[in-house]
């Protein structure tokens, strides 16, 4: 499987509950590489999705111990081991921080926008991958800039045989 992600200096992903910055090339470029396939989604970032629904043109797997919770347009998972065993091979996990958590032990290939800026007040954080080894980082083109903010897309493999 794979993850998408944008972090900022310190790994941080988000706070009180949104995303720490919206960058308009950044987000088609999740649009473009996410589309037509699965994405897998915690309960609490679907919430932020425009009107809190699913993302179009995808097939969304969300993910919630809410036993009563219907999402229109997604199929609900309970428990990882179910939403694994229905989640293809290609699929694209997008969030949050407990979901990339989660299934990042299932993720062969990272796809993270790195942003150079050090958010405050930051309460959700992806696992620093350069830290945690076991993953070789490849980066693509040139850094990029959109509102005073520059940043750069790295694409995190994992190393045969290393899982976790
Ligand atoms: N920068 C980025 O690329 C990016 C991408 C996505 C999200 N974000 C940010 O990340 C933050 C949200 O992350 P988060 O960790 O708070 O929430 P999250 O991962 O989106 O959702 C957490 C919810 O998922 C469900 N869940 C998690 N693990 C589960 C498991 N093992 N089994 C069943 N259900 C499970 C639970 O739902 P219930 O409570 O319903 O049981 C849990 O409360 C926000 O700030 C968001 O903007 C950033």
């Amino acid at each position: 499987m794979n993850a998408i992600v944008a972090v900022d200096r310190n790994w941080a992903i988000g706070r009180e509950g949104d995303q720490l910055v919206y960058l308009k090339e950044d987000l088609k470029r999740f649009r473009t590489l996410t589309a037509g396939h699965a994405v897998i989604v915690g309960r609490k970032t679907l919430a932020t999705f425009p009107g809190g629904r699913p993302l179009k043109g995808r097939d969304n797997l969300v993910l919630t111990r809410d036993p009563d919770l219907q999402v229109e347009g997604a199929r609900v998972f309970h428990r990882v081991e179910d939403l694994l065993a229905a989640a293809p091979e290609d699929a694209f996990v997008v969030g949050g921080s407990q979901v990339y958590e989660a299934l990042l032990p299932w993720c062969d290939t990272v796809y993270v926008t790195h942003i150079d800026a050090a958010f405050p007040g930051c309460d959700a954080f992806f696992p620093n991958l350069d830290a945690r080894g076991g993953w070789t980082a490849e980066e693509e083109g040139e850094p990029l800039e959109e509102n005073g903010l520059t940043y750069r897309y790295m694409t995190y493999r994992r190393d045969r045989h290393v899982r976790g």
